[in-house]
């Protein structure tokens, strides 16, 4: 990421207050020898931080800090400042370099790779964005000791997702090696991650725009966003995204043992397979909310379905009879 020959090259930080307390200056002490400038920006931690506003404070950021098309834009953190720092960095000067460093196991799993970057909008996750690829994604499992337990697990569902859509071997290891991973073992997680970027590299490259294939990786998530929005954005979205699963093997009339080998396996993270108190909504208040979904047309929803662990399909025009029954699986 260095270039040679450039004498100003300069560099911005974005990372959210949590993180900032962590690994913010370690960072800045790496990067300060290589750029001209180092600057940084903290946003709020969480969800509510995918907004205009929050996006406007990072461009005008970028501008005190004199980016220029050769300067780096480096996100330090979850999902969420991946997303936001990516979308900044896409859109300033129609779009400058970034790194992504990852910091929660949903980011270092799953969301750091594809290039996907976003704001929510009008109550609608992700409805702006863009497709710009990280010229580095840097994945440290060190920073994994920190996070809260509740964000581990949520990270854990996105790995289980992976074993389902792709690879039954993977699903396997997760199973024998689940007491490992519920202890953070670096070993073990360095395996997870590289087999989950694989997987999903795999998919990507195949259809970078997600036109087709790349829905695959919605595995669960259909149902799984309405939930999350549902709650409010309150329940993590790695356990909106078990109770999608558990929707999703329902919907595809998987085998009773495999279904029960994921909800166990979900169950022994510590993530939901039935709907948690204090949520109490119906199968309905789930399928309207599911036809509102971006990736629902015209109120058509598409669904992932896995009849066996290790493959999936696409399936359009779901019937409301049959998810409305589905959906009864974790109510
Ligand atoms: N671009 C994609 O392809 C893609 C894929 C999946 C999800 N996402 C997005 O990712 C976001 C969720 O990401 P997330 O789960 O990482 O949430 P997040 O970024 O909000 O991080 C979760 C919490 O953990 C804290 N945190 C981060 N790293 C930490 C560490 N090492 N130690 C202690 N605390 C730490 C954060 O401050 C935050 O409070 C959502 O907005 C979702 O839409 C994007």
């Amino acid at each position: 990421l260095t270039q040679s020959g450039l004498t100003d090259r300069r560099a911005i930080i974005i990372t959210d207050a949590n993180v900032a307390g962590l690994f913010l200056d370690e960072i800045k002490t790496l990067l300060v020898p290589h750029f001209s400038t180092v600057s940084h920006h903290i946003i709020p931690a969480g969800e509510t931080s995918k907004n205009f506003t929050a996006l406007q404070d990072i461009l005008t950021a970028f501008q005190h800090a004199g980016l220029d098309r050769h300067s780096l834009v480096i996100a330090l953190g979850g999902g969420v400042v991946g997303d936001l720092a990516g979308f900044a960095a896409s859109i300033y000067m129609r779009g400058v370099a970034w790194a992504n460093l990852p910091t929660t196991l949903l980011a270092q799993a799953d969301s750091a790779v594809g290039g996907k970057t976003a704001i929510d909008f009008c109550g609608t996750k992700n409805l702006i964005g863009s497709f710009h690829q990280p010229a580095l994604i840097y994945v440290n499992t060190a920073a994994l000791a920190t996070l809260p337990q509740d964000q581990y697990i949520s990270g854990l569902a996105e790995v289980v997702k992976y074993g389902i859509i792709d690879d039954a071997l993977f699903f396997d290891y997760l199973w024998y090696n689940r007491h490992h991973i519920a202890d953070r073992n670096v070993q073990v997680l360095e395996h997870i991650l590289h087999t989950s970027y694989k997987i999903k590299a795999k998919i990507v490259a195949q259809d970078e725009k997600d036109t087709g294939l790349r829905q695959v990786l919605n595995y669960g998530h259909t149902f799984g966003h309405a939930i999350e929005s549902l709650t409010d954005f309150t329940l993590p979205h790695g356990h909106c995204v078990a109770l999608g699963m558990i929707c999703a093997a329902a919907y595809s009339r998987m085998d009773a043992s495999q279904t029960g080998r994921i909800a166990t396996l979900l169950d022994f993270f510590g993530l939901p397979t039935k709907l948690p108190a204090p949520y109490n909504f119906t199968a309905d208040d789930v399928y309207k909310m599911m036809q509102q979904d971006k990736k629902a047309t015209h109120g058509t929803i598409t669904l992932i379905i896995s009849h066996a662990i290790g493959s999936v399909e696409i399936t359009h025009g779901a019937k409301e009879s049959d998810i409305l029954t589905t959906i009864t699986a974790i109510l």
